[in-house]
């Protein structure tokens, strides 16, 4: 049987950090009251030349030295974006460019929070039916050019980052299966009103950024990661004592904590990097991976439980074998 079995991990967060303490300078908030709520304390901010195709890239390198392939074996490049350098070409088609490769396909994919779980079925599947053999997933935003920075009730929960996996056909397990889920009934609680083809209009341009009703999508995100949860285990007949690891979105340590509980996993099975980068959207994921593999928490061969949730809304699961 073949798998499609992550071989490298890599993330990048740019130099810049805000903390808690510089945003109380700006705005009606506080440190305490941003951790007490979220558990952030700080995030990181792109400078004006980076683009989240600079990020990314940096986070897909990362992922392929550790892999230890070279460039040209990659014959898919997926990147989950809600935050695209521009409205085409692809941001992957951009990173593909600064890779030094050409001929293989790459495009993006959005499905906000939950895009690197989307973006992680789509490979699996390439992978298992022999349309791939290497992939590189990658989750890359640049949230802070959709923030609106006087609005205290978003601007302290977002940050840029990216993270990026390679993934590779192999006869080891490896993903086990992904599973998503959207429900678009309720896109105004967590959205960015402006788009494209409604026509930029200056009268609007207070909505090109995000907008949330937070209290509402902290219910929703609570109880579908719970649904998601025991749906992914039961389908494949895996009980909660057997996962090593749960990796979940990285958006409230509330929210995380309160899925984990759920789960009856304990916290210190749970990667935990919202307080450092905030969350970074569909980049949160494979950012937090990638640090608890590289600081050794986690290990080869151990199975984990990739959660996501986000606007849409939008959701899904992966169960895989490191
Ligand atoms: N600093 C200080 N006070 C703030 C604040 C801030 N940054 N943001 C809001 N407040 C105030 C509110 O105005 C409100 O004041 P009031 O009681 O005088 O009206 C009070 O704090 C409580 O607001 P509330 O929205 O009820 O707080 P909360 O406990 O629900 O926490 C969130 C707010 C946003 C942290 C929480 O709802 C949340 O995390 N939601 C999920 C968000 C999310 O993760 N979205 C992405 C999913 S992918």
């Amino acid at each position: 049987m073949t798998y499609a079995r992550i071989i490298g991990t890599g993330s990048y967060l740019p130099a810049k950090v805000v903390t808690n303490d510089d945003l109380a300078e700006s705005m009606e908030t506080s440190d305490e009251w941003i951790r007490e709520r979220t558990g952030i304390h700080r995030r990181h901010v792109a400078s004006d030349d980076e683009t989240t195709a600079t990020i990314g890239l940096y986070a897909a390198q990362n992922a392929i030295e550790a892999a230890g392939i070279e460039v040209d074996e990659i014959d898919l490049i997926l990147v989950a974006t809600t935050t695209p350098d521009k409205v085409f070409p692809a941001t992957a088609t951009i990173i593909q460019r600064r890779l030094g490769i050409a001929g293989c396909g790459a495009f993006d994919l959005q499905a906000a929070c939950s895009g690197f779980v989307y973006g992680l079925d789509v490979a699996d599947r390439y992978i298992r039916s022999g349309g791939a053999r290497t992939a590189v997933v990658i989750g890359a935003e640049t949230l802070s050019r959709i923030t609106n920075w006087e609005d205290r009730t978003t601007a302290v929960l977002f940050g840029d980052g990216a993270g990026a996996v390679v993934l590779q056909a192999s006869e080891e397990p490896g993903i086990v299966a992904a599973h998503i889920h959207a429900d678009g009934k309720q896109e105004e609680l967590l959205h960015v009103p402006q788009g494209i083809s409604q026509g930029y209009d200056q009268t609007r341009a207070g909505e090109a950024y995000i907008q949330m009703n937070g209290n509402a999508v902290f219910r929703k995100a609570v109880a579908t990661l719970d649904s998601i949860a025991r749906e992914t285990l039961a389908g494949h007949g895996v009980e909660k004592e057997q996962l090593d690891w749960f990796v979940p979105h990285q958006a409230n340590l509330r929210i995380i904590t309160a899925a984990a509980k759920k789960l009856g996993m304990p916290m210190e099975r749970v990667v935990v990097t919202v307080d450092e980068h905030a969350n970074t959207s569909s980049a949160s994921i494979p950012l937090a991976l990638d640090i608890a593999v590289r600081d050794g928490r986690i290990q080869r061969g151990e199975l984990l439980l990739l959660e996501a949730f986000g606007a849409g809304f939008t959701w899904g699961s992966a169960l895989l074998y490191y």
